[in-house]
């Protein structure tokens, strides 16, 4: 559960600040933040759960608690790039499922799955609070508007380029 590098750490640390600042002063919504988290990264980064405990004034041990007690949450990144599909009311009227077909059969994997080469898992969440751009699809933390089955393969190729850009620059 630790990150080693601190400028991931930040990038975490800034997201979870903008994914819990709604839940904030609401009373026992730390599940529902972390809910918002998980749709965010895929997975509660300890540097999140740091960041909540923060944030929201709730101890770690007890963020620590939620998280191993609920089989939902999960606490070790599940591959690189993270897909969530919004399942929400919203978008399961405007054909969330068929977006969620076309990313099954884009990537060869079913929901909650990642593919072999560790390289994209896909996961179905609820509501990411942006039921006016449904259907909504996030791909590590970037949000994808008004999907369609046909935007898929591009989404995909967008994160397979960057994929390569990054490993011709670590080269
Ligand atoms: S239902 Fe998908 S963003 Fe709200």
């Amino acid at each position: 559960m630790a990150e080693n590098n601190s400028e991931e750490e930040e990038k975490y640390k800034a997201q979870t600040i903008e994914a819990v600042g709604k839940w904030k002063s609401k009373r026992g919504s730390l599940i529902m933040a972390l809910h918002e988290i998980q749709g965010v990264f895929g997975y509660i980064p300890w540097a999140s759960a740091r960041t909540v405990a923060d944030e929201m004034g709730v101890p770690l041990a007890r963020i620590y608690e939620v998280l191993t007690f609920y089989n939902y949450f999960k606490i070790e990144k599940p591959g690189k790039n993270i897909i969530s599909v919004c399942d929400g009311t919203a978008c399961h009227l405007k054909g969330s499922q068929s977006v969620l077909k076309a990313y099954q059969d884009e990537l060869g994997i079913g929901a909650g799955e990642t593919t072999p080469d560790g390289l994209f898992h896909l996961q179905i969440v609820r509501c990411l609070g942006c039921c006016g751009l449904s259907p909504v699809s996030v791909v590590n933390g970037k949000t994808y508007s008004r999907v369609t089955p046909g935007d898929v393969k591009n989404i995909i190729a967008e994160w397979r380029a960057k994929e390569t850009e990054n490993n011709a620059e670590s080269k």
